[in-house]
């Protein structure tokens, strides 16, 4: 595999809402991610993801655009944003922002030209269709609900293309002139300075052009425009006549000429289309590993999901992935991010939350093959956050709710699922202390702060040897250390003990160097029989390793690495 600049690096992804607000008006912004710099360097954060800044009406928290090429005044400036790109440089950090480019804002200048004249130039940057008599085009369910067709204003029989929500209307890459319009923001801001993206619901781009009806699965007779992304990159049994021609165009127009990192959220790219997409001669750079953190979702809403993650479905789910990536390429390695609840809460049942817990999971991610991205506040263990109905504000939350009774679930059902899976679990503000509001902000923060401030803070555990955000760096030491770097960067994932129920075991190796780790990621303590011997522990998570004989005993949620 050639080597790339960004191997080895820990990726940290950034909510600006809800990061630390530097003015007191209850919303985190650039100058607060600047004055926390020194934190991010103390953690071992090599390259920052920094989720949309952009001047957004915010009805979907900023990923809905309104003009590409600034800071949302609620952010700060965008001298702010160079200041943050000099300073991370000065420290050996990347920045890369979030591009997000299947759609912009209903309140974007292209859109309100398109409104004015639809059949002019503006109107081909959107998906502008005829309906059947007044009603929409066909029966595609957007990803938040009713329709994906939205009459454009003023029009009786003229309909827009939205995947995500009404206010995000989908923009048409078949479209020449949008391509160059978007080729040209991206390259503006890569010639800032920012060293690449992540790319917003990038498999999204190519659509279905007959249009045709999906087989309805909901009892409001659509069917989701997921199955209908899915089918285009899966069409002709590979993408490149149809999605691939973007990618490559985008990839050879903007990402190569500057040497960006790139990591596609790209949800439908399975196993067989891997080598297409990521590595050296793929679209991306990488893409996140969602197919392993995936395996709890069973249904259209929230209710019928299981809720915890199975220890080993995820194991399972891992050693496939990792079986198909071998040797080609990295995929970045997520456990949490802004649209999912909070790992500690979804993988560990309430009653097992703890330091071992927490840190079992953080060293089940960070020390598989591939790129770690961590999620902010997953580095102290924060959990999922008890809201009251009014309290919601992510208006997926609200849909799935609704959607949810549609379905036949109860009130108190379809509360119970947004309480385990709602997005605003993990937008709440980061907990900085055990201060008035977390130390998030002076002021009245936007989104609810989570009652458990006071024992999950940055500041507690800064202050305890034996935190879970110490264990963090001390994790991430080992991760980028001269000794080991090497070889958790590019040895080979080898799963170990794959009948053992919750051992989470696997080896990495790099010539001479082989590196074995065990984990239980249960509540009971295990005996493993060792198939192999090994001359030294050289990480672990809990302190006392047992041996009797040839069996290991492993602690509830204990996690050790050994040396050969
Ligand atoms: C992506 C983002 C999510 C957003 C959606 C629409 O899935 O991660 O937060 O709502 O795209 O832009
Ligand atoms: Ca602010």
């Amino acid at each position: 595999m050639k080597r790339e600049w960004w191997h080895g690096l820990l990726g940290y992804q950034i909510y600006p809402k809800s990061f630390y607000d530097s003015n007191g008006d209850g919303i985190g912004d650039l100058p607060g991610v600047l004055q926390k710099l020194d934190y991010l360097e103390s953690l071992g954060v090599g390259l920052v993801w920094l989720s949309p800044m952009y001047p957004s009406p915010m009805v979907d928290n900023g990923y809905d655009i309104s003009d590409y090429y600034g800071v949302d005044p609620r952010f700060g400036t965008l001298e702010d944003l160079d200041r943050l790109i000099a300073e991370m440089k000065k420290r050996g950090m990347h920045l890369i922002l979030d591009l997000v480019v299947n759609h912009c804002s209903d309140r974007h200048e292209w859109f309100q030209k398109a409104i004015e004249d639809p059949f002019g130039p503006w109107g081909g940057y959107f998906y502008l269709k005829e309906g059947k008599n007044g009603c929409p085009p066909n029966n595609w369910r957007s990803l938040f609900g009713g329709s994906a067709w939205e009459k454009l204003p003023g029009q009786e029989n003229l309909f827009y293309l939205h995947t995500f929500a009404k206010q995000q209307p989908d923009l048409n890459w078949e479209n020449p002139a949008l391509r160059e319009e978007i080729y040209r923001m991206t390259n503006w801001w890569l010639d800032r300075g920012i060293s690449g993206f992540r790319l917003d619901a990038i498999t999204n781009l190519k659509k279905d052009l007959t249009w045709a009806d999906l087989p309805a699965d909901g009892p409001d007779g659509m069917g989701s425009i997921f199955r209908s992304i899915d089918r285009m990159i899966r069409r002709d049994g590979g993408t490149k006549n149809g999605i691939g021609v973007f990618l490559s165009e985008l990839k050879g127009r903007c990402f190569a000429p500057h040497d960006a990192f790139t990591v596609g959220e790209a949800s439908h790219v399975d196993a067989g289309l891997l080598p297409e997409f990521i590595g050296e001669k793929g679209y991306f750079s990488t893409i996140f590993a969602f197919d392993a953190i995936n395996g709890h979702i069973r249904g259209a809403c929230y209710c019928e999901d299981d809720p915890y993650m199975d220890p080993d479905q995820w194991k399972q789910d891992v050693f496939r992935n990792q079986a198909v990536l071998k040797d080609f390429a990295f995929e970045a390695n997520v456990v949490e991010n802004h649209d999912r609840p909070r790992a500690a809460s979804l993988f560990i049942p309430k009653e097992e939350y703890g330091f071992a817990s927490v840190t079992a999971l953080a060293g089940l991610q960070v020390l598989q093959r591939g790129l770690p991205f961590l999620y902010q506040g997953q580095e102290i263990g924060m959990t999922n956050c008890p809201f009251l109905p009014e309290e919601y504000d992510d208006l997926s939350t609200l849909d799935n709710y609704r959607y949810s009774l549609e379905c036949g679930y109860s009130k108190e059902e379809a509360l119970e699922g947004c309480a385990r899976m709602s997005r605003d679990n993990c937008r709440t503000p980061m907990q900085w202390s055990d201060g008035p509001n977390a130390g998030f902000t002076s002021g009245s923060p936007w989104l609810k702060v989570n009652p458990n401030y006071p024992e999950i803070n940055v500041k507690k555990q800064e202050q305890e040897y034996g935190s879970i955000l110490n264990f963090y760096r001390r994790l991430v030491n080992f991760y980028k250390s001269e000794e080991y770097g090497e070889v958790l960067t590019y040895g080979s994932f080898e799963p170990l003990y794959e009948d053992q129920e919750k051992i989470f075991a696997f080896r990495r190796r790099l010539g001479e160097k082989v590196l074995t780790v065990f984990c239980n990621f249960s509540g009971s303590e295990r005996f493993l029989s060792l198939k192999e011997d090994y001359s030294e522990v050289i990480f672990v998570n809990l302190p006392q390793v047992t041996r009797i004989g040839n069996n290991l005993i492993l602690h509830p949620f204990q996690l050790i690495v050994t040396e050969k």
